[in-house]
């Protein structure tokens, strides 16, 4: 076990788990829910693995006190959980379901009972089906409809949260499921895409001005998938290729919320973008976030490839690089966060930045009703350090919260790929906490931190 050292470590830094809605609460048509986009594609045959779905998940619907609880136990003073946009309104604008937005007064009151602050995610990636079939993302009216779902929540709940992000890794949504068509709602192409990032990058800006117009006292953000991007060689093809990666992954929706535009510089291709673009736009894209939360969990090493349409690049896969891997076939590599985080503060000059998400699947084995983890603890551990060797190198890094609470719907892979801190039997929904859970605990309670990460070479 990595044994720890009590270091002077900062009392305010916020220390939590993540999760989301469709991968934890089930009862997806109880109470007056309506179906999402989710619930849509993962009970369509073959679009996930063993054609699993989201139904019943983890039924944190119903468990939902059992899992504070653990968190109340594991002494994790921040919870992030989205809020299912079909839940509180079913047809995505219109009627609100009360018996929806009871269950998130509950949740919320549960958290504030156990001394858990909650932070709410608007919009992880369970868009009502009843939008989509209007062009969900790729209408330009879905500006109007998160603009009352925002409204509704935020005014709901702002007596008791004070910590809010707008969208979930816009890039993920917007890439995997308008352009590459394996997450929901299934759609492919330049086209959808190109319509779908312009729109989800103005809900992103409007979404941040509601809730400051709300609730003025708020910590607004928004999060962002992130990685290390490495060119597999200096020649001059890979590098362009992998500046057109970087600008996709990283560039892509924050530079329009900072008052730079697009990335159409580094990604001719993002060109496309402008023609869904109206006058005034550049203006509407930007907002002033209180906080930037980064998602980043491996690196990417890319080449070119004249076979990749747009983007003439294709990754060297970890596998091909034969480097550790977790369950995703991701590359362990912790130093990737710590450049993600260096290179952030470099470029844009943020003022606070919270890790919203970072965490490994691996496989676990329940022995004697224990589950030693120690592989998932080795990563939590490393990637840690590597935040706080970031932190104390001067990047603003105010928090850090583990994806995720509980092993859970992993979107296209199913239940495989397990992320938990808490493994749960999805035939009994028993709850078991891991090694790893303990492990982060203690770190969190004594205000310890993993050895050596103040004297890590750069
Ligand atoms: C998402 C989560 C997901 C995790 C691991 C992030 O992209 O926000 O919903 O489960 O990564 O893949």
């Amino acid at each position: 076990m990595t044994e720890f050292t009590a270091e002077d470590s900062d009392p305010s830094f916020e220390w939590g788990v993540s999760t989301a809605a469709y991968q934890t609460e089930g009862a997806f048509q109880e109470d007056g829910k309506g179906l999402s986009i989710w619930d849509e594609f993962a009970n369509r045959s073959g679009k996930t693995y063993n054609n699993q779905n989201g139904n019943q998940a983890c039924d944190f619907y119903h468990r939902y006190p059992e899992d504070l609880s653990i968190i109340q136990q594991l002494d994790i003073p921040n919870f992030r959980f989205s809020i299912a946009w079909s839940r509180v309104l079913p047809q995505g604008i219109g009627t609100p379901n009360q018996a929806g937005i009871d269950f998130y007064d509950r949740l919320i009151d549960g958290c504030l009972e156990r001394d858990i602050e909650p932070w709410v995610t608007l919009y992880h990636w369970d868009l009502p089906l009843a939008l989509h079939q209007r062009g969900g993302w790729t209408n330009r009216d879905i500006v109007s409809w998160f603009v009352e779902y925002v409204e509704l929540t935020v005014g709901r709940f702002k007596d008791r949260v004070a910590n809010w992000m707008v969208l979930n890794e816009p890039m993920v949504f917007t890439g995997a499921g308008y352009f590459l068509g394996i997450h929901a709602p299934g759609k492919r192409g330049m086209k959808n895409f190109s319509a779908a990032v312009h729109h989800a990058a103005l809900c992103q800006a409007e979404g941040g001005r509601v809730i400051r117009d709300l609730h003025s006292t708020a910590q607004v953000g928004t999060t962002f998938s992130c990685a290390l991007v490495e060119s597999a060689s200096p020649s001059r093809q890979d590098v362009r290729a992998a500046q057109r990666v970087d600008a996709l992954l990283n560039r892509l929706f924050i530079e329009p919320s900072l008052g730079r535009g697009y990335p159409i510089d580094q990604f001719p291709a993002l060109s496309r973008l402008q023609k869904y673009m109206k006058p005034n736009d550049e203006d509407l894209l930007k907002f002033d976030f209180d906080f930037i939360g980064l998602q980043c969990y491996t690196r990417e090493v890319i080449r070119y490839s004249w076979s990749m349409p747009y983007i003439f690049a294709r990754q060297v896969s970890p596998q091909k690089r034969e480097v550790p891997t977790t369950l995703m076939g991701w590359e362990v590599y912790a130093d990737s966060i710590y450049h993600v985080l260096r290179n952030f503060h470099r470029r844009y000059h943020l003022k606070n930045i919270i890790i919203t998400e970072n965490g490994a699947a691996f496989s676990d084995s329940v022995r004697e009703g224990k589950i030693d983890d120690y592989d998932r603890q080795q990563y939590l551990s490393s990637h840690i350090q590597a935040c706080l060797r970031a932190k104390q190198e001067g990047v603003p890094l105010h928090g850090y919260f583990a994806w995720t609470l509980t092993d859970n719907f992993e979107w296209a892979e199913g239940y495989r790929p397990t992320f938990g801190l808490v493994h749960i039997n999805f035939q009994t929904q028993k709850r078991i906490i891991k090694q790893s859970g303990r492990w982060y605990a203690k770190l969190i309670q004594h205000h310890l931190v993993p050895p050596n990460s103040r004297n890590m070479d750069i």
